[in-house]
Order: C-alpha cells, then structure tokens, then sequence
C-alpha cells in the first residue's frame, strides 16, 4: 500500500485533518527511511488537504522528525536539566571530539549522526544517551572513547 493511501487511512481516525499531521509525518519518515525528504512532505500534505509548507513547519517543530538523512547509528545526549547538571555539555563534547562531528550533523561516511535532545525520561541516571534508541545511563565523558569504539567495531 503507499504512503498516500496508508495516510488516507489513518485520516479517517480523525475528526480533521489537521488532526492526522503527526501520525502522518511519522508513517511517512518510517517509510523513508527514517527521514523526511521533500517528496514524503508532498505526499503527507496531499493526503491531508495541507500544503507542503505547512508540512513542513510541524516536523521542523518536533525533535522526532528528521529532514535530512540520518547517519546509520544515531547517537542523541540528552541535555535537558538533570542530565546537564551531570555534565551532558561535556558529553556531547566528547563525542563531538570522538566522531569529528558537530552535534545535529551527519559524518561523512554516513556512519553516524550525532544530537542533543529534550529530556529522554531517565532523569534520575542522568547523563543519559540514546544510541538507536536504546538508552544509555549515567554516561561521562570519560565513557565516551569506549562507547565509540564499541560503536565503531
Ligand atoms: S533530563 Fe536527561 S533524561 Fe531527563
């Protein structure tokens, strides 16, 4: 089934349209393969009677949603309170160093895209890092080196 339709579908569990933007935007992101390209904009927006530009200002709102190509491993530190209060700065740092990246981008070799988000709701083992999406708890820089090479391996 395609995207359109799969989102026609979804539509119909809503009362509006604009109602279905979130769900949409994230069966179209799984179905490109993790991101947004502008083609999934088009086809989300169609589906929905929305235009593209108004797509797109919700997924460029939302941390969940990705507009361009992620790395095949996704590295997120989260930097919310409590995880920046336990050094997260310092985290994202050495990773930065590790990867030889800036967070919010994408290595090269398009092995790894490296972020800072929002609280990951472990706050209590703070600094927590998500890699694929699989938590990682109390991180320090100091891990960093070893969670790279693991990553790397
Ligand atoms: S502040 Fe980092 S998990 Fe909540």
């Amino acid at each position: 089934m395609s995207v359109g339709a799969q989102i026609q579908r979804l539509r119909k569990q809503y009362p509006e349209s604009t109602s279905a933007v979130l769900p949409a935007l994230r069966l179209a992101q799984e179905e490109h393969g993790g991101w947004l390209p502008p083609e999934a904009l088009r086809e989300v927006a169609e589906a929905l009677d929305l235009t593209p530009a108004h797509c797109l200002s919700i997924a460029s709102f939302y941390d969940q949603f990705r507009l361009e190509p992620m790395g095949r491993t996704v590295i997120e530190v989260c930097t919310n309170v409590s995880c920046a209060l336990s050094g997260a700065q310092q985290v994202v740092e050495a990773f930065e160093r590790e990867l030889g990246i800036d967070a919010g981008s994408t290595s090269e070799d398009g092995a790894f895209t490296l972020g800072s988000v929002e609280c990951l709701g472990g706050c209590g083992w703070a600094t927590v890092v998500a890699v694929d999406n699989r938590h990682r708890l109390r991180v320090q820089a100091a891990d960093v080196p070893g969670i790279v090479e693991e990553l790397r391996a």
